[in-house]
C-alpha cells in the first residue's frame, strides 16, 4: 500500500535534486512521525507533512517565493487544503498563515533544529548520528559560529510555542531537541547518517 509518506517523497524526489535538502526533510519527517506517535496523531500524515514541508525550496529558492508558490503544484496534484495549510503556516511572515493546530506548531519547531543535529552528526568521524550524545549537541548549540543558519533563538521561540500548544509548557529545549536526535537516530539509515558516509 502506498502511504502518504511515499507519495511525500515522490514529490520531494521529483523536485529536490540536493542531497543535503532531501536528508533535512526527511530528518523533519522523521521527527514529526516520533511526536505524532506521542500525541495520539496520525503518524503517516505528520510525517508526510514534515517531508514535503520544503519540497520547493530548490525550485524556488528565496522567501517570496518559497513556501507561496508551492502551495498551487501541491493544490494541482490533489493534495488536501488542511496540508497545504500547514506548509504555508511554517513561514507565517510570508504566507500570512498562522500556526493553528498541533501539527503546525510541531512542523515549525521540528524545522531548524534537524540543522544543527545533521552538521553535529556530519562533523563527527564516524558520521554516524546513533553513536551522538546529546551532550556534544549542546557544545555545538554554544558556537555559534557551528551550523551559523540555525537560528537558537528562533528554535528557542518555536520551541516554546509547541510546548505551550502541545506539552501545556512542559516540554522544555533540551527535552525538545533530544526527542528530535531521537527519531533522527531510529532513521538513521535513511537520513544517511549511519556511517555509510565515513566510507
Ligand atoms: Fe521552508
Ligand atoms: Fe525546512
Amino acid at each position: 500500500m502506498t502511504t502518504l509518506r511515499d507519495k511525500a517523497w515522490e514529490v520531494v524526489c521529483e523536485h529536490v535534486q540536493d542531497t543535503g535538502l532531501r536528508r533535512h526533510m526527511l530528518a523533519v519527517g522523521a521527527a514529526m512521525g516520533w511526536y505524532a506517535a506521542q500525541l495520539g496523531e496520525d503518524v503517516d500524515y505528520w510525517e508526510a507533512v514534515g517531508i514535503i514541508h520544503d519540497f520547493d525550496w530548490e525550485i524556488h529558492p528565496d522567501l517570496d517565493r518559497h513556501p507561496t508558490a508551492g502551495a498551487p503544484i501541491l493544490r494541482a496534484r490533489g493534495w488536501d487544503e488542511e496540508l497545504i495549510r500547514t506548509v504555508l503556516s511554517h513561514y507565517e511572515a510570508g504566507t500570512g498563515v498562522p500556526r493553528e493546530k498541533p501539527i503546525d506548531f510541531a512542523l515549525l519547531a521540528c524545522d531548524e533544529i534537524t540543522g544543527l543535529l545533521i552538521a553535529s552528526a556530519l562533523v563527527r568521524p564516524s558520521k554516524d548520528i546513533r553513536e551522538m550524545a546529546i551532550k556534544s549537541v549542546k557544545k555545538k548549540w554554544k558556537v555559534r559560529a557551528f551550523a551559523a543558519g540555525v537560528d537558537r533563538d528562533h528554535v528557542i521561540d518555536v520551541t516554546e510555542d509547541f510546548s505551550q500548544q502541545c506539552f501545556d509548557g512542559t516540554l522544555d529545549l533540551w527535552t525538545h531537541i533530544n526527542n528530535v536526535l531521537t527519531a533522527m537516530q531510529a532513521d538513521a539509515a535513511r537520513l544517511d547518517l549511519d556511517g555509510a558516509l565515513a566510507k
